[in-house]
């Protein structure tokens, strides 16, 4: 696509969910928009999203759905702009989908169907972009002169404009002048491999550090840090957590094997299904569970929460006695799985051979079974990175700082991280709308 900007009213770095639908909005509103992205093509997670069907959104969503150490942060932009907002548009768009299990949707065809519908909702508000952009540096440009030199500069000029050359520096700076920064700068600076671009508002959409492969980068992060915005320790989310060596060695060979479970950590629980993989364990309840553990901390799985086993064991020592313990539990087990949580000295007694108190001890393994994670996959298979730029300093209503007027931070570069389904991807909508009406 030829460009034919270089100054805009907004530049938007990132072409991804919630910078597509800023750009969008934005652009409809009449806003010189131009998007900056390092990779080839835009939306690269929204085409891998929900085994590339995309789960877009969700019917049920609620700020007890997010994880952020400002827990109200995301209520604002959630109800300015829904789930059945963003429905409403792939209704007009005529985008087929399907709901499944906890209120999911998911396009029927294709995730593809939900960035053609960002791209032609960009094209709409005549939206430029310059993809295979690599930033260089962002500066702020103070009193409508773009004099500041770049924030990572190392040498400025001795005259006093040149005094702005670092952000530290440019803040201090514009203090002495007029005690607020808000007041001086009148946009930004961006130097990239494709020349200097200037907007009088730049957002920041790059996204979190999940899956470097797919283009993730701190990018976001450090430009928060260059400007003095605080950031809360990113960490990985939503991905699979692994075993300590002694469990691997028991646990193993289970890989393949997946049940339904209802997992407890630190007072938050999730019921669906666990996945045994060669690492460790996997599957959605595991992936919702690994967003609220910490290293260290013990994860409980009911391995059978529909049942009160030891009740059935006590029935059934009173109605089989000559039963095999091993026998009761392969009905509702696999049985790779029994073996390796219980002792083989145990699993081939007959009930009558164990106590009420062994029958306990025996429900106590299955359903309080307690794990201590080794870690977690990191960010190679996360779907999401917990942390990121601190929401205390973000506008709940606009997404936009409240240190450098006309910087704005949407989607997952935010402290916002979601469940499993479909409440990243709403926030990216939710968050880039919000800035997308303010820049
Ligand atoms: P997003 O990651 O979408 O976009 C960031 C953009 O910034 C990218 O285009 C990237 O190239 C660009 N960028 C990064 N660094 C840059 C730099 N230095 N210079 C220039 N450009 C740069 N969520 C959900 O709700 N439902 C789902 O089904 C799934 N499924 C899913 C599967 C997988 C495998 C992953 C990894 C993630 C999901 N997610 C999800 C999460 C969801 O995809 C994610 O939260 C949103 O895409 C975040 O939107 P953002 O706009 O914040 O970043």
């Amino acid at each position: 696509m030829s460009l034919n900007i270089n100054k805009a009213d907004v530049v938007i770095v990132g072409a991804g969910a919630s910078g597509l639908m800023c750009a969008a909005v934005a652009g409809q509103r009449g806003r010189k928009v131009l998007v900056l992205d390092h990779a080839k093509r835009a939306g690269t997670k929204i085409l891998m999203s929900g085994g590339s069907k995309c789960n877009f959104t969700n019917y049920e969503i609620s700020a007890r759905n997010y994880f952020s150490n400002n827990p109200h942060f995301c209520k604002s932009a959630l109800k300015q702009f829904s789930q059945w907002d963003f429905i409403e548009i792939i209704n007009r768009y005529n985008i087929p989908f399907e709901e499944r299990e906890h209120g999911q949707l998911f396009c029927i065809n294709s995730a593809v169907d939900i960035l053609d519908m960002l791209l032609a909702e960009c094209k709409k508000g005549f939206v430029e972009f310059q993809m295979n952009c690599a930033i260089n540096d962002i500066a702020l440009c103070c009193n409508n002169t773009q004099f500041f030199e770049s924030m990572t500069s190392e040498h400025g000029n001795q005259n006093e404009k040149s005094h702005c050359k670092g952000v530290d520096n440019a803040i201090s700076h514009c203090k002495g002048v007029d005690n607020a920064i808000d007041s001086i700068h009148s946009g930004f600076n961006i130097s990239t491999d494709k020349g200097i671009f200037y907007a009088k508002s730049l957002v920041i959409s790059t996204g979190g550090l999940s899956i470097p492969s797919s283009g993730a980068t701190p990018f976001g992060l450090k430009t928060a840090e260059k400007f003095g915005i605080s950031i809360v320790p990113p960490r990985a989310g939503l991905v699979p957590l692994t075993l300590q060596p002694g469990d691997k060695k028991i646990f193993s060979d289970l890989s393949g094997i997946a049940l339904e479970a209802s997992v407890i950590c630190t007072k938050h629980t999730f019921r669906e299904n666990i996945l045994f993989t060669h690492r460790g364990l996997s599957g959605p309840a595991i992936l919702q569970i690994s967003s609220c553990w910490n290293p260290g901390d013990e994860i409980m799985i009911d391995l059978l929460p529909d049942l009160n086993l030891f009740e059935l064991l006590v029935e059934q020592k009173k109605r089989n006695p000559n039963k095999k313990l091993k026998t009761v539990l392969s009905k509702i087990l696999p049985k790779r799985l029994i073996s390796a949580l219980l002792p083989v000295s145990l699993e081939e007694k007959s009930l009558q051979e164990i106590s009420l108190k062994t029958c306990g001890d025996v429900s106590n393994m299955l359903q309080k079974w307690r794990l201590k994670p080794g870690g977690t996959e990191g960010y190679r298979t996360a779907e999401v990175t917990l942390g990121g730029v601190d929401c205390n300093e973000i506008s709940s209503k606009t997404m936009e700082s409240n240190k450098i007027k006309g910087l704005f931070f949407t989607g997952e570069v935010l402290d916002i991280a979601g469940w499993l389904g479909g409440y990243n991807l709403q926030w990216a909508w939710s968050s880039g709308w919000c800035a997308g009406q303010t820049v």
